[in-house]
């Protein structure tokens, strides 16, 4: 597939002072500045070359970039170490951001600057999106074009935080599932891993010191079967034997990220979220249990026994060797969802509440300082040790560790207070970024999910500022990240058809400036995105051109009918399969008589996404309005 360059309307000055015309690409994140010139450059022909004084890790993903297009494109090019005027040269430049990159398409070189690794991954993935999706394969393709438009791109994120989770607590993923959510990752730019390794349901993190963590705290006897709110069937199979990764492989995995520009944030969650770990050593727990590792889903009751100090030892003897293991500038340590009702009736944290003089007030009860105790602790803790803090927004409850960053999930309220009160916040709302919700609003054609509704356009559309929002709270937004919990998710395919495209629209969230982000311009690059997770071997939802349909009742019944994009919509009312031809959606289409609709959108010349349906059996009732009327009868 060629890939197409639209030339928008704007006009803007190039640095040279001649007119140049902005473009767009079919490159997801969209670069934040393209300029059209005249002309192609054939990648056929090429050979790379770079420059000497790259670092190591970027003469490999230049190297790797090389072989990858001689396979696919079929040439017999060679990397070359050194300049050039000619062909694909990669150049360090100091001058530019850390995240920065800049790319000049000539019809003999393209010419690609950046002053590090990030950057010239950046740089990569924007000319491979330029490119045929094949590129993105391992199979050669020489028959198609493989020639680059001549454009001018300067390019650099608006975040510095553009983050992904991974539970592989509820559901294990193994190395080579994880190293692919890394490799899609790099294709659309992220560079935070916040790998959540621990739960109730599942310990997945080699402890050195505390070995049944693992031994015990990985495996689970049952799990629920079905949805939390309507099931109480458990399977009765064991789950999660040898299911966690050795430190020998994390730093298998670390490497292998960080070779893509990926940090990885581990998330130890406490005090809650911990039945795990206390399953394996029960004194830790307030009642001293015995204790399971859960296999239903929700919040427990059990958590740690924040009162003791034998706790608060294993929980710096945990941080101790994650500390030593991720060189991450930040460790995540939770927070959410920790029931204070244990502490309520522990005498060891009820002794401590007192030590510390905790006291219940307007706001919160004692309980609620003592989890800001114990955050505290950590923070301190892992201040010892050079890292800083992450915990989820239930931090910001009874007081907020001095220099924690809050990571905002239930909507976007504790983010916005976290950075009024002048701390760092990242923006993972589960109003826009809970991967874990349905995707489709056809939920029984669906696997089941959480809950929730959360289509590619919702995600796109989020804006993590606010308006009224000072400079400086502005600054303490260090980026968004999308969540992925896996109750739900038992297979790599489903957690990827959860994944994408969705997080395609958050990569445009995190990367592009607000005026560059545009809904249409993304749909148009829909067929190239989904072209490369083809080539790449992921599944993904393919909803993003579905026909809706809304039913109104009032005066009669009438279909509002919706579909994404500039797409015409074309309807039948006799069950038949919408053509081209069937009449064009134009207004709500009245019911009047026993019938099925059939909806569906016309794009680029072809019915395309699903077909909205619905059947109606017309009576004298039909679309009237309902009045509820109530008697009272006499005993
Ligand atoms: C969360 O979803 N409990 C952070
Ligand atoms: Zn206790």
């Amino acid at each position: 597939m060629k890939k197409t360059l639209i030339l928008s309307a704007l006009l803007a000055l190039a640095a040279c002072g001649g007119p140049k015309e902005q473009t767009t690409l079919d490159v997801v994140p969209h670069p934040n500045e393209v300029y059209v010139q005249d002309g192609s450059f054939d990648a056929s022909a090429a050979s790379v070359y770079y420059g000497n004084d790259l670092d190591e890790r970027s003469k490999a993903a230049v190297n790797a970039f090389a072989q990858q297009l001689f396979l696919t494109c079929g040439s017999e090019g060679s990397v070359v170490e050194g300049a050039s005027d000619n062909g694909i040269v990669f150049e360090l430049d100091n001058t530019l951001a850390h995240e920065a990159y800049a790319i000049a398409v000539s019809p003999k070189k393209v010419a690609v600057k950046a002053s590090g690794l990030n950057g010239f991954i950046y740089a990569i993935q924007t000319i491979k999106q330029m490119l045929p999706a094949e590129v993105f394969g391992n199979a050669p393709a020489a028959d198609l074009d493989w020639t680059l438009p001549c454009v001018d791109i300067q390019d650099a994120p608006r975040f510095s935080y553009r983050g992904l989770h991974m539970d592989v607590s509820r559901h294990f993923f193994t190395m080579d599932e994880v190293k692919k959510y890394i490799d899609i990752m790099e294709v659309h730019k992220l560079n935070t891993l916040h790998w959540h390794l621990t739960d109730d349901q599942g310990w997945r993190l080699e402890i050195k010191k505390y070995p049944l963590l693992t031994e015990v705290g990985s495996i689970r006897k049952k799990t629920l079967v079905g949805h939390l709110f309507d099931s109480e069937i458990y399977d009765d199979k064991e789950y999660g034997r040898g299911c966690y990764y050795t430190q020998e492989q994390v730093k298998e995995i670390l490497e292998y990220a960080a070779a893509k520009g990926i940090t990885v944030i581990p998330e130890i969650d406490l005090p809650g979220h911990m039945l795990a770990a206390l399953a394996a050593y029960p004194e830790l727990g307030c009642t001293g249990g015995p204790y399971d590792v859960w296999g239903k889903w929700g919040v427990a009751d059990d958590v740690l026994c924040v009162g003791k100090e034998e706790t608060m030892k294993f929980l710096e003897d945990v941080l101790a060797e994650v500390c030593e293991l991720f060189p991450a500038e930040y460790v995540h340590i939770g927070g959410d969802e920790c029931p204070k009702v244990r502490w309520e009736a522990c005498p060891h944290c009820q002794a401590k509440i007192a030590e510390l003089g905790l006291k219940d007030d307007e706001k919160y009860q004692a309980e609620h300082y003592l989890q800001g105790y114990v955050t505290a602790r950590m923070e301190e803790f892992l201040q010892s040790k050079g890292k800083k803090l992450i915990g989820w927004d239930e931090i910001l409850e009874g007081e907020l560790a001095p220099n924690a960053t809050v990571m905002s999930w239930r909507g976007v309220a504790g983010g916005l207070q976290a950075v009024r009160m002048g701390h760092d916040a990242i923006m993972t709302p589960n109003t826009f970024f809970y991967l874990d919700y349905y995707q489709s609003l056809d939920k029984e054609n669906e696997p089941l999910a959480i809950g929730g509704y959360l289509p590619v356009e919702k995600c796109y559309s989020y804006e993590p500022t606010t308006a009224g929002m000072t400079d400086e709270e502005k600054a303490h937004i260090l980026g968004v990240q999308a969540n992925l919990w896996t109750e739900y998710i038992e297979t790599a395919d489903h957690l990827f058809y959860m994944l994408l495209p969705r997080l395609a629209a958050l990569a445009e969230v995190q990367w592009c400036q607000p005026e560059v982000k545009d809904w249409n311009r993304f749909l148009d690059s829909a067929d190239d995105f989904c072209a490369i997770y083809d080539i790449m071997g992921y599944s993904y939802g393919d909803h993003l051109f579905d026909t809706r349909g809304v039913c109104q009742t009032g005066d009669g019944v009438s279909v509002v009918l919706e579909a994404q994009g500039e797409t015409p919509i074309h309807y039948t009312l006799d069950g038949s399969e919408p053509t081209p031809e069937s009449p064009l959606y134009t207004e709500p289409v009245k019911i009047t008589q026993t019938c099925t609709i059939k909806a569906r959108s016309l794009r680029g010349g072809q019915m395309s996404g699903r077909t909205f349906e619905k059947s109606f059996t017309a009576h004298k009732a039909m679309g009237r309005p309902v009045e509820i009327i109530t008697t009272t009868h006499p005993n």
